[in-house]
This record gives structure tokens, C-alpha cells and sequence, in this order.
């Protein structure tokens, strides 16, 4: 594989974290978990699986849902391959740590997945599918707001303005915080620019913003959390 594509995993990756990266990602508390949460984009992450499981009212959003179960189940198995295959590509881009080591991190993804694919069969209710900038929820539904690694991830694609018109979306069906990590492009590239003039409309159109530091780094210098909410 080429640096090219190290730098750029191709179509939209649907992954699948764990709780416990989310957890790390989101300097997640038991108290956040206690109003209903929202994960946009979940991919075929475990959170609201796990999230459930431990008396959370989680619901996760992304537009593959839109595929049949037990299709979705072999695609998303496929994906994480597909994504491991990119992070091995760029090994030397990420902090390993938090994983132990790289068969770690390749063991995890996969574990997540079919977690995942187990509970949309099991409970589809919990499994909206959609896309930003447009969500089917209403204003306020939830207390909190997770979006991992779409927003920011994916700059090479999604301009300014997409990001705007998502993160007031996000903002529109959040009546707590909105959390976004990481505030990195997938090849690892601080966006600072991009985020200041962004954050900087945000704050004129009356949102409370704040880049808070987490205690999770697994792309190089990927260890801040965007932090948004309206005043
Ligand atoms: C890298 S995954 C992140 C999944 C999960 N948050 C995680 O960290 O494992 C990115 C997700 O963005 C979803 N996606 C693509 N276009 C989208 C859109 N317009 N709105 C919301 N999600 C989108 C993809 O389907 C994919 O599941």
C-alpha cells in the first residue's frame, strides 16, 4: 500500500469501536450515560449494544442501517478487515498503548462487529438509519451527542460547510452536549484552521464550544475532544 493510501482509506469506513474506546474517547462517565444518547454515525460499533446492556437509553444513527441484517453482518465483518489493513498501511501514524499492540487492536474491531450485528437483529428499534446534515429525531430528543470519527475525519471529502450544517443538526436534537472526536483527518492532519473558522461561526450563531483534552490517543496527536452546546 502506498503513503497515498495511508492517508485515505477509500469509501466511508463503517468501524466498529468498542465501549471501552468510546469510554476513553469521550472521557465517557456513568452520569453522561443517564439520559438518552445518541452515537451519529455509529457504524457497527458496540457502544449502544454495550450502552444497553448497562441500562442506557442509546440510540445509534448512520445510513447503512439501511441494509438488510444479515447483509449488513457480512459487510461490516468485511469492513473491519478493510480498516485494519489501513491502520497496518500507516502503523507508524498511531499510539498503540491503549491497545496493547497492533494483534490488540486488529482483535478488537471485529469482537465490536458482531456485537453490533447481534443487537440490530436483536433490536432493530435501537438502529435508526439516516445521514447528516438531516436527522429523523426532534429537537432535543437526546441529553447527549457522540459523533466519532466521520466529522473531521473525512475534511478530504466533506467541506466547511458540511461540517457546519452537521454540527448544527447534531446541536438541534441535543439538549446537553455534543461530543466530536477525533479533530484529526484520517491521515493524521491537525485541521486548525478550518476547525478556529468553524468553531468561530458556531459561537457568533450562539454555541458554547470548547476543545477539551481527553485521555485517548490513538492517531498521533489525536487527543481532543470537540465539546459543543447551546447557551
Ligand atoms: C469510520 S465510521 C465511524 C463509526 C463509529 N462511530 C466508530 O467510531 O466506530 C464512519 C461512518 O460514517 C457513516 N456515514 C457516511 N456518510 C454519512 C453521513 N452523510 N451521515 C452520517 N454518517 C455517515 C458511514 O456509514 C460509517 O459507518
Amino acid at each position: 500500500m502506498s503513503s497515498t493510501d495511508a492517508d485515505n482509506v477509500g469509501e466511508y469506513l463503517v468501524s466498529a469501536r468498542s465501549f471501552a474506546e468510546y469510554e476513553a474517547m469521550f472521557s465517557l462517565r456513568p452520569t453522561d450515560l443517564a439520559g438518552r444518547v445518541l452515537d451519529c454515525p455509529a457504524g457497527a460499533s458496540s457502544f449502544i449494544a454495550h450502552a444497553a446492556r448497562i441500562g442506557a437509553l442509546a440510540t445509534a444513527v448512520d445510513p447503512v442501517y439501511a441494509i438488510a441484517p444479515l447483509e449488513l453482518r457480512q459487510f461490516v465483518l468485511g469492513e473491519q478487515d478493510r480498516g485494519s489493513a489501513h491502520t497496518i498501511a500507516g502503523s507508524d501514524r498511531y499510539v498503540w498503548d491503549f491497545y496493547g499492540d497492533r494483534d490488540g487492536h486488529r482483535e478488537m474491531r471485529p469482537a465490536s462487529a458482531v456485537m453490533f450485528a447481534d443487537d440490530i437483529a436483536a433490536h432493530p428499534e435501537r438502529y435508526v438509519a439516516g445521514s447528516l446534515p438531516a436527522l429523523p429525531f426532534d429537537d432535543g430528543q437526546f441529553d447527549l451527542v457522540l459523533s466519532s470519527h466521520f466529522l473531521f475525519t473525512y475534511a478530504d471529502r466533506l467541506d466547511s460547510e458540511f461540517h457546519q450544517r452537521a454540527l448544527v443538526e447534531l446541536l438541534r436534537v441535543c439538549r446537553g452536549e455534543v461530543r466530536v472526536f477525533p479533530l484529526l483527518d484520517q491521515g493524521g492532519h491537525a485541521l486548525g484552521p478550518m476547525i478556529e473558522e468553524l468553531l468561530g461561526r458556531l459561537r457568533h450563531g450562539g454555541t458554547t464550544t470548547e476543545v477539551r483534552p481527553v485521555a485517548y490517543e490513538f492517531q498521533r496527536g489525536g487527543n481532543q475532544m470537540l465539546v459543543l452546546s447551546a447557551r
